[in-house]
């Protein structure tokens, strides 16, 4: 999604423009544009159509000043062009806004304010700046201009703004609702951010702005204000991550280093939540209350969702609770009917997906207890739920997740355990987590070393076509609808993951000669049936891939896994796949950690 940034200091903003644009282009975006002035009456507004490369071509050696804004534009209203890309202007040249999210009634108030104003984009933020110097022109304020605007804006919009007015040129004014915003604080200068990754190589401190607040950013303060124009003072917190570890290193695309990171992922979350003795160390409130539910909610969207369909195997088999998993935009308008006692466990790795957070605030409303489970502290998500987990999985940057499904999965693992423990059941005693995970960790690392087989099986049978499909069973069919998401996101082949009972009702006629149909075969109960769905497949033409756990392998079968606790075998399972969208994706000359059209961290519903 869209990513914000700015500055205001002594520095030469450009560069810390540019720089933090680099660090958040992982989020998708088709635009992008920066707005400096120099303190002296000299400012440039530069945008391009394209990727930050594209934009850096037009920034002329003259292009310099210390106070900035930056944007990268994920098209929502209106084309991705210069024309709509941000930062944006008013008519009178008085104010720079840059935007994320959606003004939900942007055409109604530019028919009741603005019928006199020339527009020369269509976007809805651009509505929002001629507001903001309409308003100034009556003789507001530009604290006050830019308050009465947001107090127009209706409540299904979602924004986080940052405003520039060239007659206070060193001055920064933001506001935020629903979509993600920080202030960085740094000696002698300031910066914004919708991703504390973006200024990591200019602070680590960074103050977090709630729904409602005014906060006026200058080189040497942060003043944060209610609507009701009271103080508020909040410190800073700090985030540990190094700027390096959102880096490439020596690999050339980030979805490859995440791959590879996976047993370090499962290492890392051993040794943050199992002590030595084998005691778990989550929360005992939280194990409590979660316990006393009747029924648990998994609500997640995409591949946090895909964890999620894990995640209840793990939590009925090892606590006894039902689970039930929703996709949070369907759950946002269609809930189910509740269990009286529910708690609602939030799969998220970005913490700020718009639809997720949608039910949170509506679960908050209703006052039954949750639990965010997510990559990054702080993050709205995290904020609002009753309780936090965090996956200490390090920044995920490409946009097809990778670390953060395996982690989700590994942390639910050790979740279920400590619950069932909690409770005295068997299957969880005896489920020992800490041992598991490292038989995991050991097991992604023996397949992320044998990647260049899996490159080959890509090259042979997944280069040219035009779709393809995952089938299992059970919990290999969990693992089938996350492979066949990874695949077709960044290879563009259309996949889907299937049931491979449900095939021959109906979707077994899309087979033909050579469509690859890639089996999971980990479950032993199904494993038999498994292998007699890709017997009528192959009798109608389909070339058959067969990923197998050791003990239910059998001859012939191209990629086998390591063995592992029943339960974890998604773990190990979707190495393979991750792999062979990536080898797919690199084939046909796309760019795999920035595939068309998506965006890293969904901020609008
Ligand atoms: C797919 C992918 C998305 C996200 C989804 C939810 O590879 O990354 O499907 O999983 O947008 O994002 P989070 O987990 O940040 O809530």
């Amino acid at each position: 999604m869209c990513g914000i940034v700015g500055v205001t200091g002594k520095e030469n903003a450009v560069d810390i423009l540019l720089n933090g644009l680099g660090r958040l282009e992982y989020r998708g975006y088709d635009s992008a544009g920066i707005y400096v002035n120099d303190q002296n009456g000299k400012e440039y507004l530069v945008k391009e159509k394209g990727r930050i490369a594209d934009l850096k071509k037009e920034i002329t050696p003259d292009v310099h000043g210390t106070t900035g804004i930056g944007h990268t534009r994920w098209a929502t209203h209106g084309v991705p062009s210069k024309e709509n890309a941000h930062p944006h202007v008013s008519a009178d040249g008085r104010y720079y806004l840059v935007h994320n999210g959606v003004i939900g009634n942007f055409a109604q108030l530019k028919k009741e304010y603005l019928e006199d104003v020339t527009f020369v984009s269509d976007t809805d933020t651009e509505v929002i700046v001629q507001l903001i110097a309409k308003f100034a022109r009556k003789g507001l304020s530009t604290k006050e201009a830019f308050k009465k605007t947001l107090t127009l804006i209706d409540d299904s919009s979602s924004y986080s703004f940052l405003l520039v007015d060239h007659e206070e040129p060193d001055t920064l004014y933001v506001a935020k609702n629903k979509s993600p915003l920080l202030i960085g604080v740094g000696d002698g200068f300031n910066v914004v951010c919708s991703d504390a990754i973006a200024m990591l190589d200019q602070t680590h401190d960074f103050v977090e702005l709630v729904d409602g607040e005014i906060v006026v950013v200058k080189p040497e303060s942060v003043t944060i204000e209610n609507m009701e124009g009271n103080q508020i003072n909040r410190k800073p917190f700090h985030v540990d991550t190094d700027a390096s570890e959102a880096e490439k290193g020596a690999y050339p695309y980030y979805m490859l280093k995440e791959i590879d990171e996976q047993p370090g992922v499962m290492r890392n979350l051993i040794e943050h939540y199992i002590a030595e003795d084998g005691s778990i160390k989550i929360d005992e409130e939280l194990l409590k209350r979660l316990n006393q539910a009747q029924r648990l909610y998994i609500v997640a969207a995409g591949t946090s969702y895909h964890a999620g369909l894990v995640g209840k195997e793990l939590f009925e088999r090892l606590t006894n609770i039902p689970t039930e998993v929703h996709v949070a935009s369907e759950f946002a308008y269609n809930p189910p009917l509740l269990a009286e006692h529910p708690f609602f466990i939030f799969l998220t790795q970005s913490g700020e997906t718009a639809d997720s957070r949608q039910v949170l605030s509506q679960v908050n409303e209703w006052g039954y207890p949750s639990l965010t489970i997510t990559n990054v502290a702080n993050s709205t998500l995290s904020r609002e739920a009753t309780y936090t987990l965090l996956l200490y999985a390090g920044p995920e940057i490409a946009v097809a997740s990778t670390k953060a499904y395996t982690g989700q999965i590994a942390l639910e693992a050790i979740l279920a355990k400590a619950m069932g423990k909690l409770k005295n059941i068997d299957k969880a005693e005896n489920f020992n987590v800490a041992k598991e995970l490292t038989f995991v960790a050991n097991g992604m690392q023996a397949l992320v070393d044998g990647k260049s087989e899996i490159k080959e099986i890509a090259e042979d049978v997944l280069a040219t076509t035009r779709n393809a499909f995952y089938i299992g069973r059970s919990i290999d069919y969990d693992i089938a609808q996350e492979a066949a998401l990874k695949l077709k996101e960044v290879s563009y082949v259309q996949t889907e993951g299937f049931a491979s009972g449900e095939l021959k009702h109906g979707t077994i006629a899309l087979i033909e000669k050579d469509t690859p149909v890639i089996a999971i075969i980990t479950d032993e109960k199904t494993a038999k049936h498994t292998r007699s769905n890709t017997q009528e497949v192959l009798a109608r033409g389909a070339r058959v891939i067969y990923i197998a756990s050791r003990q239910l392998a059998v001859a012939g079968d191209q990629i086998i896994l390591p063995e592992v606790h029943p339960l974890l075998t998604p773990l190990l399972a979707i190495i393979p796949c991750q792999l062979l969208a990536y080898y797919t994706s690199l084939q046909r000359g796309y760019d795999v950690d920035k595939p068309r059209n998506l965006a890293k961290s969904v901020t609008v519903e």
